[in-house]
């Protein structure tokens, strides 16, 4: 039975992004093997120093992920400070990670790029990814694009260490990527990311949500003028939540001329409206038992725990701190 693992940080609400490039995946992933799934609240730390917000993150991320369909019955759903041995891996890793491996990684580069100083949890994050991967036996990892690096770095340390103290000591685990959902694009037509500030959010509020999809950045083509669907983001957006019809009716108009943007993006608006509505119902369901939730992240966190647990005596004997 194959081990599947993945994590999301809890650096603020999901967004479509977040949904198509793992979270879609992942709940589908829940029905083909053993699914490990965590909300990765050591990771947020790099960024997040506001503890009530780190705590507020945690839930929504619990709750959006659940309302989206991952059944803890079938996937174990758990916040990965209640497995302190991911960061007691992490350690072990380090010791067998060549500084510029680090040095290279997106993270670390884009930090240096725009003259920020990063602090030595976001240089080392790859390594404790490593470690949430391997602690877990993990075959697969279902993940957006901008991660495939880090799986890499997982596989190289992986590898390194088994050639020291024997194979099979990690399993060499694969990424797992939709070649379609790699990269969503956000409002301004980059990759969606928190860190862009061009997000849109599964459950935002009707209001706010429809003013967001009319901010979509587009050209100046006129409204009579026919348009490009192929690098629009508005369609982009639109192949994600929309019917087959209804996204070749929309190609078609684009190319024909005759409707401007403001038109498509009231389309987009709608049905991505009614793409999460059935979630969103759920989600309320959720929320209006918050205790529930935590109920369900915690038990989750003990079944972990206890793989976690043997992994960590198996390495320790192995590397001799046993
Ligand atoms: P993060 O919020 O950085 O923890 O990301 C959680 C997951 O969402 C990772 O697997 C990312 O690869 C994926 N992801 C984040 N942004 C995007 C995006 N714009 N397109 C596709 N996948 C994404
Ligand atoms: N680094 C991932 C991200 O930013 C989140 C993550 C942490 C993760 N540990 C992981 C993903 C392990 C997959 C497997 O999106």
């Amino acid at each position: 039975m194959k081990r599947i693992l993945s994590g999301i940080k809890p650096t603020g609400a999901p967004h479509l992004g977040n949904y198509f490039g793992m979270m879609k995946p992942a709940i589908e992933w829940q029905e083909k093997g053993e699914a490990f799934y965590f909300i990765a609240d050591y990771h947020a730390l790099t960024s997040v120093h506001d503890p009530k917000a780190l705590r507020e993150n945690t839930r929504a991320v619990a709750l959006d992920f659940l309302a989206c369909g991952l059944d803890p019955a079938k996937a174990v759903l758990f916040r990965q400070s209640d497995v302190p041995e991911h960061t007691e891996l992490a350690w072990l890793l380090s010791c067998h990670t060549p500084m510029p491996m680090l040095e290279n990684c997106h993270a670390f580069k884009d930090h240096l790029a725009k003259n920020k100083t990063p602090n030595h949890g976001l240089f080392a994050y790859p390594v404790l990814m490593a470690a949430d991967i391997l602690l877990y036996d993990s075959n697969v990892v279902p993940v957006g694009r901008d991660q495939k690096q880090h799986v890499e770095v997982t596989r190289d340390i992986a590898g390194s260490i088994n050639r020291t103290y024997g194979e099979g000591l990690f399993v060499i685990p694969e990424a797992s990527i939709i070649p379609q959902l790699a990269t969503v694009v956000g409002l301004d037509g980059q990759k969606m990311s928190k860190s862009y500030n061009n997000t849109i959010g599964l459950f935002e509020e009707e209001k706010a949500l429809r003013k967001k999809i009319m901010s979509i950045v587009t050209d100046s083509t006129p409204v009579e003028a026919p348009k490009d669907p192929a690098g629009s983001s508005i369609g982009a957006l639109y192949r994600l939540v929309a019917g087959e019809a209804d996204v070749e009716k929309m190609e078609a108009d684009f190319r024909a001329g005759g409707t401007g943007y403001g038109d498509f993006k009231k389309r987009l608006f709608e049905s991505l409206w009614e793409f999460f509505r059935p979630m969103r119902q759920r989600r309320a369901e959720l929320a209006s038992d918050p205790g529930a939730v935590d109920a369900i992240v915690k038990a989750a966190g003990e079944r972990a725990r206890a793989v976690a647990h043997r992994t960590m005596e198996r390495v320790r004997t192995a590397v001799g701190l046993r």
